[in-house]
């Protein structure tokens, strides 16, 4: 494929995530927290009918797919020497720091989310309020989820620097 397609691609799709991981975490989740009971109708629609959960994720993972592509065509198919080289490094260590972001994101954070967008839905479908069962549910996963949620945005912050650094690390080290 054209590189400037995958770049498009790409660079494209990484926007995305970071913008809406970095809004999400930043502004709507605390503005859920905030409203409580009054955030459910809105927090539910926002997961389940505009699935925001699933287009994170799909962002996320053709970022990283044509990131790995662009990765194999500019270091000769993964050559040691390219990847560890200062004029490509910075692109190698965004790019492992991504990877490992995608998989917290992907099998930690979104199956909770998932917990959340089945249980407004069941509250919202039966009218009532949670059970202490289904409360005890919704803290827990909003706990765990706010903390990986601190280790994404790490990730994501370590990513960005490399990746938008990266050309010029040759000339500082
Ligand atoms: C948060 C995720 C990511 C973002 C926001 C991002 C962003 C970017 C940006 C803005 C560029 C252009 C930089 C330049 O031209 O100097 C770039 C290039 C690049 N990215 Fe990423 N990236 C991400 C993840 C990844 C991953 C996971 C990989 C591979 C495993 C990767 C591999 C590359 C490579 C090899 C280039 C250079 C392409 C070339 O030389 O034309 N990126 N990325």
């Amino acid at each position: 494929m054209d590189i400037l397609l995958l770049r498009l691609i790409h660079i494209g799709t990484g926007v995305f995530w970071v913008g809406a991981v970095f809004t999400f975490f930043f502004f709507v989740q605390p503005t859920g927290a905030a409203l409580g009971p009054e955030a459910a109708k809105f927090s539910y629609h926002l997961l389940h009918h505009r699935r925001l959960g699933v287009v994170i994720l799909g962002s996320a993972v053709t970022t990283v797919l044509a990131g790995i592509l662009l990765l194999l065509i500019t270091s000769n198919g993964l050559d040691p020497d390219v990847l560890f080289d200062t004029s490509r490094l910075g692109y190698t260590v965004g790019g492992l720091a991504a990877i490992v972001t995608l998989g917290i994101g992907a099998l930690y954070v979104y199956p909770r989310t998932t917990i959340v967008e089945r249980t407004l839905g069941q509250l919202l479908a039966d009218k009532r309020p949670p059970t202490p069962d289904e409360q005890q549910t919704l803290a827990r996963v909003a706990g765990e989820s706010k903390r990986a949620g601190w280790l994404v945005i790490a990730g994501l912050v370590v990513a960005v620097a490399s990746m938008a650094t990266a050309r010029y690390w040759g000339l500082f080290l």
